[in-house]
């Protein structure tokens, strides 16, 4: 199911502004693979909230092959901490070769695992944690996110409208792990949440 209607959906594409030619090398290479990504809007507004919370520390679940976590390194200095994490070695090392080519491998720092488990290892608090795992992992999320951001932080959560299944009858396993993830965020006292219809749903929730 789409969520937008069709032509809302190319009109806020073309109010998006330009991004530099490594985004459209990566959505390139993204689409050859038909590997998922956040996608420009989504991009944008995570390199947003970065900035609005002048984050000095993010961690990623989930990265992928860096595309989201470049858009958070746009809003980010020498010296900051921007943990990338993805079960994948493959996507490490091409993570590495883009971050190099946009000019950010200063920001480069990618863990192959667990990425729950890194994130509980993981020394200090964090300004942002950005959540992109595979949805049967999303309920383990929010006690562990809600242990490591600082007050004030803030939780992103890419997916939460999952393509409009959220609303069948007998969800499969991922769906009940947005269904499931989607409440708990609700009803959590710790966070203030909401549900942004974009793209494919993004929720906001911002450690009280
Ligand atoms: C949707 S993709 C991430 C896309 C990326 N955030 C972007 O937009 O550029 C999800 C990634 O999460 C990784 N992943 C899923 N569950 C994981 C887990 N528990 N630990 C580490 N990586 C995981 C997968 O290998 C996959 O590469």
């Amino acid at each position: 199911m789409e969520l937008l209607h069709a032509g809302i959906d190319s009109y806020l594409q073309e109010l998006l502004p330009d991004r530099d030619a490594i985004f459209l090398e990566m959505e390139r290479y993204a689409a050859g693979e038909e590997f998922p990504l956040v996608g420009p809007q989504v991009g944008h507004l995570l390199e947003i909230l970065a900035r609005s919370v002048e984050a000095e520390s993010v961690i990623e679940l989930g990265s992928g092959f860096g595309y989201s976590a470049l858009w958070f390194a746009r809003a980010m200095l020498d010296g900051d901490r921007l943990i990338q994490t993805d079960m994948k070695e493959e996507n490490a090392g091409l993570s590495k070769s883009f971050f190099e080519k946009a000019g950010f491998g200063n920001l480069y720092d990618f863990r192959v695992g667990d990425a729950l488990q890194v994130l509980e290892q993981e020394e200090g608090h964090f300004d942002i944690i950005f959540n992109d795992l595979f949805k049967e992992h999303y309920p383990r999320v929010i006690d562990l996110a809600y242990k490591r951001l600082r007050p004030g932080g803030l939780l992103i959560s890419d997916n939460t409208l999952w393509r409009g299944r959220v609303l069948e009858q007998q969800p499969d396993g991922k769906t009940r792990g947005v269904l499931q993830f989607n409440q708990a965020l609700k009803e959590h006292r710790g966070f203030l949440t909401v549900q942004l219809p974009l793209r494919d749903g993004v929720s906001l929730s911002y450690k009280v």
